[in-house]
């Protein structure tokens, strides 16, 4: 069993929070965020989109909204003293939005109380799905982001290096997650090397890593592998074309499991499609012409496989 001081359990929660992110830019994280999140609003829920790409903060332009005057960047900064300040409507039932950053820096330069702060309110909002739409790139704020979620769902695009992408962006966080629910000083500063990948440590897979952590305590390798299987970690993969590329999401599943030794949950492609290509380009709002798109009913199929898991999750303690 797990011993008492070197695992700090993930906390109870409330709400249902889902992240979407997976390392590379432009495969369709904002497109399926705000497309998920007015799918679960039509079904009666009530959901928050929130902008967590404070780099090039976009989702309003989703929604065919003007920049909201105030957004997440004005609660870090402290110009709105309550989270509950910045949400904004969003023209359709049961959907709210909390914009993302208007003058900010990027999400790379937040300082840690910022994180916290940002994070530890958003656990506290009382909506039935919280939908964070993630920026690219796999720096610890944006690992994060996903982490505080209950559910991650990665987007891939079927191009080799978005595959590539999104494997170094999982890696990335089961790193991240083992240092933050470890709490031995040996097996943390381990952790610190296999991510910083110095003083010789170069751990080539998760089962290296956890094979080392055993030599030094045995049975804990083996509790932390039990203790990954209960990630909630999907998958989708967005602007398929052909039958091969159809084939991907599963393959990565399989050889996520192999490698990570952590189950991957694929929900599902969704086509490239002209429409709403060309919605996009024309600036209209994503309920006009989503409803018309092929990739309508893949979407709507997506959101059905998703439901609130409440006992589990990744809500690690932003200590
Ligand atoms: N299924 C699709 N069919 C056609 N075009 C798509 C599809 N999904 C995304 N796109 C196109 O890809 C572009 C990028 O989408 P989106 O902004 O959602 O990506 P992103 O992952 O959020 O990007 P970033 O990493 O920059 O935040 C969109 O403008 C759209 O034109
Ligand atoms: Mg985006």
């Amino acid at each position: 069993m797990i011993e008492q001081g070197q695992i700090n359990k993930p906390r109870a929660v409330n709400n249902h929070i889902i992240a979407i992110g997976g390392g590379k830019g432009g495969t369709g994280k904002s497109l399926i965020t705000a497309s998920i999140g007015i799918c679960l609003a039509d079904r009666g829920n009530s959901v928050l989109l929130i902008d967590a790409d404070l780099g090039t903060a976009n989702l309003h332009t989703f929604l065919g909204l003007e920049p909201p005057k105030l957004g997440l960047s004005d609660f870090v900064s402290n110009k709105e003293s309550a989270i509950s300040g910045v949400i904004t409507k969003a023209g359709i039932n049961n959907l709210k939005l909390i914009s993302g950053a208007k003058d900010m820096v990027g999400i790379a330069n937040l300082s840690y109380g910022q994180k916290a702060k940002v994070l530890n309110n958003i656990k506290k909002l009382n909506y039935r799905y919280i939908l964070l739409d993630l920026g690219p790139g796999t720096s610890f704020n944006i690992l994060d982001f996903f982490l505080i979620s209950h559910c991650g769902i990665l987007i891939t695009s079927p191009e080799p290096t978005s595959i590539e992408n999104t494997y170094r962006f999982t890696k990335g966080l089961l790193f991240r997650y083992l240092r933050k629910i470890i709490s031995k000083k040996v097996v943390r500063s381990l952790i610190d090397n296999g991510i910083r990948q110095r003083n010789g440590h170069k751990f080539e897979s998760l089962f290296d890593l956890l094979e080392t952590i055993e030599t030094i305590e045995p049975g804990l390798g083996d509790n932390i592998s039990s203790y990954l299987s209960t990630l909630d970690i999907k998958l989708i993969v967005n602007q398929v074309r052909t039958r091969k590329d159809r084939a991907i999401g599963q393959k990565m599943a399989i050889a996520a499991k192999k490698y990570f030794g952590i189950p991957i949950d694929f929900l599902g492609n969704i086509s490239h499609d002209n429409t709403l290509r060309k919605g996009l380009l024309q600036q209209k709002p994503l309920m006009a012409y989503l409803p018309h798109s092929k990739a309508f009913k893949e979407l709507t199929e997506i959101t059905q496989k998703i439901s609130p898991r409440y006992q589990l999750g990744l809500g690690f303690p932003t200590d």
